[in-house]
């Protein structure tokens, strides 16, 4: 347990903030594409607590500005998008992407106040199918040469998801190793050919006869090694199994709220947990394959399925129990909350609570990961504080990570095993997933 302090430090990002600071060195998922498609790209977006408008002008251009007019706070979500820019319907005044007002229509003729007149602005870049946004000083850094960046447009899919929870619950959900064996516990096997943009329905490489589901199940006490390295952390769950051979599942951190881990034999998933404010979050997913294309509009599918737009909040929620069914619960899932192993998560981060109350945890044996992370951070807060850049920076260099399932045979070396499946993945790719030794 932490003290109610440290827990604020750690959780809360608004401006201004020690946790925000650090933030506010990365980029961040501000929207997916998607959102911008229609006859109107403007959509409201709050982002580490800051209520933004984004939008793209009718040259292509992407903005991000403050949602309120600087004049006197209208909502800009509601601009008249004209003139390579938006209008605020309150008295006419117009601004560029970068912010600047261009043209205040009701002063006197001549007037050239508009000139020092300028709504906040945030770089912005679209990559993967996601918008992202800088909001720290100076020149954004590259974007980190993750496979999910490297890949073309072919073979990544992204979506969003709201959970009404703080960031932080959000990605230690996503650096927990233990967690897999029960929350997302299947009673009973599928036929792996039904799982397609599915997490944990497909095979192990290396054991097609082992379900992913049934080995999860059958071993529940994996051993847990956490490694740091110059993009955050390195996850390994060992599974050993009865004939002498391993399981090994590869997940990783990427500082300050992202995960990467192996979603199917053939996909990774890059997943943010960015802050919306203290008490909301979203998840941005990039699932990236490293064999065919993906199959967006069945992804999207799925996921439309299970979302309400334009929130993207699950329609399982708490306002109807996540779905919860005690029969299902004693026949098929562990929590009775169906398959979508998304919804077993967002149970478990939500019903913490708007942001967790850590001075009563417990952390045990399996959350070395959690405490590995709240270092890290405590040590980029500490370091922005005393006018340094946080470590982990990102940058050209910070490839791969290596994200995946494997069966190393008995006998073996498990860290080679997996560097080998790694290895032997990224050769196989139809894109150029190498990576420099
Ligand atoms: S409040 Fe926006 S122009 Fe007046
Ligand atoms: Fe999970």
């Amino acid at each position: 347990m932490i003290s109610q302090a440290l827990n604020d430090r750690l959780t809360l990002t608004g401006p201004g903030t020690p946790a925000g600071r650090v933030m506010r060195h990365y980029w961040m998922p501000a929207a997916l594409s998607d959102e911008l498609l229609g006859a109107r790209p403007v959509v409201p977006v709050t982002l580490l607590g800051e209520r933004l408008v984004l939008f793209r002008d009718e040259a292509g251009e992407l903005g991000l500005i403050d949602r309120h007019c600087p004049h006197r706070g209208a909502d800009l979500a509601y601009g008249r998008l004209e003139d390579c820019g938006l209008r605020c319907p309150f008295h006419g005044w117009h601004f560029d992407r970068t912010g600047q007002c261009v043209e205040q229509p009701g002063e006197p003729e001549g007037s050239r106040m508009h000139e020092r007149i300028r709504a906040t602005a945030y770089p912005v870049t679209e990559h993967a199918g996601v918008i992202w946004a800088y909001m720290g000083d100076g020149a954004p850094p590259p974007l980190p040469d993750l496979d999910c960046f490297r890949a073309p447009g072919t073979h990544v899919f992204a979506f969003k998801g709201l959970w009404e929870c703080n960031w932080l619950q959000a990605l230690e959900v996503g650096i927990d190793p233990a967690h897999a064996s029960f929350l997302h516990r299947f009673l009973q096997d599928e036929d792996p050919a039904d799982g397609y943009g599915k997490q944990f329905r497909d095979g192990v490489e290396g054991a097609a006869e082992i379900p992913m589901t049934k080995l999860l199940r059958d071993h529940p006490r994996p051993e847990i090694m956490v490694d740091d390295t110059p993009y955050g952390l390195s996850l390994t769950a060992l599974r050993h199994l009865p004939d002498g051979r391993t399981h090994v599942r590869v997940t990783n951190q990427v500082f300050p709220c992202a995960i990467v881990i192996p979603m199917s034999r053939e996909m990774t998933i890059t997943q943010w947990h960015v802050p919306v404010d203290d008490s909301r979050c979203y998840w941005f997913s990039l699932f990236t394959s490293f064999r065919a294309p993906v199959d967006k509009v069945r992804m999207r599918e799925q996921r439309l399925a299970e979302h309400h737009l334009p929130s993207y909040r699950p329609k399982k929620n708490r306002t109807n129990d996540y779905g919860y069914d005690p029969e299902e619960q004693g026949r098929e899932t562990y929590t009775g909350m169906g398959l979508d192993i998304n919804v077993h998560d967002q149970w478990a981060v939500e019903g913490m609570g708007a942001i967790q109350d850590r001075t009563k945890e417990h952390l045990a044996s399996t959350d070395k990961g959690i405490v590995a992370n709240r270092r890290a951070l405590r040590a980029a807060m500490d370091a922005v504080e005393a006018g340094e850049a946080p470590p982990p920076s990102h940058g050209p260099g910070i490839a791969g990570p290596i994200s995946l399932d494997t069966i190393a045979p008995a006998g073996a070396d498990w860290a080679e095993a997996a560097r080998q499946a790694d290895r032997a993945r990224r050769a196989a790719c139809p894109w150029d997933a190498t990576v420099p030794a």
